[in-house]
């Protein structure tokens, strides 16, 4: 006689030959910066590939062979539908072909700055009803530790499925950093922590398919941790930087100096660099996932709360420096002067303007009577303030014309030295002339 599986390891069993094999359907929900570079992976690795998203503009564009995100071309988008194992739907019914689902939804702030779970929730809602015994469900949105074990867990199952045995459940946090061609989601490692072993060792298996390298953790809760670390590591060490450029400003040291020259010892250092503020999806909203949790623990994550203050008061301080400069070079008040700014995405090379501290500088300046032009190579027009602002082309008779150029973000494909020759004056928040030999007396550096 045949030994039968007993039920509890029976999707087990299945998933992880299936995902070895190949054979199981991938379900990604949310086709964004982290969510389509994803689907193009699980295709490369020869999964079908089915993404959702709620957009209905997004799932026309990709099934036309577009992208509209930095880091992925048309091409790529193209060529996946054309391995006929990717396409994009909004119709959730097809859940219910899905063998594993990644939930790659956003994560924002409210407007009181607490953490905002509704779209994870509404992707839930959207599965729930489709989902079927032995699927995979992966949660890649960052979050406050807790939320796939107190949130997803339960509602997954009020349908009567035991987690572990009839589905698993595991939280896995994407480490994308759009922009760069080093690190893609290919070759950044994962961590990966799910409800019981058993979760664990089947999101292990689905990432190791497509992924470099995966490193298990106990729980989700481990795993929901380690990504809020990651990003609170970043937004202290910037906001420690930036208060570092505060100082310098005083005791009049040029802080870039000062910290390329501490980047000299091969040990015990890594140099952060100073900006206008924090920008993206992540770094400016990440760590209060954190510290929201925290407050409801009666503990104050004091770090976080200092590090978010400095960062988020860089604008007004650029602001103040412009006003100096303005002031003690040219005898002018903001009011009726003419800034153009460069850059208005939140790092260089991308279009993405989520968070951007450029939009805040900008609004400043407008609020204290400055006429703005803006260029942006990567983004040619957006609303904020109330109006819609167009990049205007980059020539030497309008660099000529204003009072002041202002470089928020530091594009590559500006032409530094012509935009210092032909400006009145500069005030550089990135370094971003650092290479630029003549006229180093026009130029002003954060
Ligand atoms: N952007 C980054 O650099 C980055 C890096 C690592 C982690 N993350 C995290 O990943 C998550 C997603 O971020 P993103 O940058 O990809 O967001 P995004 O805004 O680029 O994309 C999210 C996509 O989800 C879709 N969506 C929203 N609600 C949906 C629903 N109910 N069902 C299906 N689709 C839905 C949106 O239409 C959009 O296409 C966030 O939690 C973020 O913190 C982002």
């Amino acid at each position: 006689m045949p030994k039968k599986v007993s039920t509890s390891k029976k999707y087990y069993d299945e998933m992880l030959k299936n995902i070895k094999e190949h054979r199981s359907n991938s379900g990604v929900v949310g086709l964004g910066y982290v969510g389509l570079p994803l689907s193009i992976e699980l295709v490369a690795a020869g999964f079908n590939v089915t993404g959702f998203d709620i957009s209905q503009n997004k799932v026309k564009l990709l099934n036309s062979g577009k992208s509209d995100i930095d880091d992925i071309s048309d091409k790529e988008v193209k060529h996946a539908i054309e391995t006929g194992r990717f396409r994009a739907t909004d119709d959730f019914k097809l859940v219910s072909k899905m063998d594993t689902i990644s939930i790659c939804v956003p994560t924002p702030l409210s407007k009181t700055k607490d953490p905002d779970v509704s779209y994870i929730l509404n992707a839930l809602n959207s599965i729930k009803p489709y989902i079927k015994k032995g699927t995979l469900v992966v949660l890649e949105s960052t979050t406050y530790p807790g939320t796939t074990e107190d949130l997803i867990l339960p509602i997954l199952q009020e349908n009567g499925m035991k987690v572990g045995e009839d589905f698993f459940l595991a939280f896995s946090p994407e480490r994308v950093d759009p922009g760069n061609k080093k690190y893609t989601t290919k070759n950044t490692p994962r961590v990966v922590g799910g409800i019981t072993p058993e979760c664990t060792m089947v999101a292990k298996t689905f990432y190791e398919q497509t992924i470099a390298d995966t490193h298990a953790v106990s729980s989700t809760r481990a795993a929901e941790m380690v990504k809020l670390l990651e990003n609170t590591f970043r937004s202290v060490n910037i906001g420690l930087v930036n208060e570092v450029a505060l100082m310098c400003d005083r005791l009049k040291l040029d802080v870039w100096e000062i910290i390329d020259a501490a980047a000299s010892k091969p040990f015990g250092f890594m140099p952060f660099y100073p900006g206008p503020g924090l920008g993206g999806h992540c770094i400016p909203i990440d760590p209060h996932y954190l510290s929201w949790k925290l407050k409801s623990l009666n503990y104050y994550a004091r770090f976080i709360e200092l590090a978010g203050d400095i960062n988020s008061h860089m604008p007004e301080y650029v602001v103040d420096r412009v006003s100096s400069l303005l002031n003690n070079r040219f005898a002018k008040a903001i009011n009726k002067s003419s800034i153009l700014t460069l850059g208005v995405a939140y790092k260089r090379d991308i279009k993405d303007m989520r968070e951007s501290p450029a939009l805040d500088v900008i609004k400043l300046l407008e609020d204290k009577g400055a006429k703005v032009y803006y260029n942006d190579p990567f983004v040619s027009k957006f609303t904020w303030n109330g109006t819609i602002h167009k990049s205007t082309s980059l020539t030497p008779d309008l660099i000529k014309k204003v009072d002041l150029v202002v470089i928020l973000t530091d594009h590559t494909q500006y032409d530094y030295p012509m935009i210092v020759e032909n400006a009145k004056a500069i005030f550089d928040s990135r370094n971003a002339t650092k290479s630029v030999k003549k006229h180093r007396n026009k130029i002003e550096l954060l």
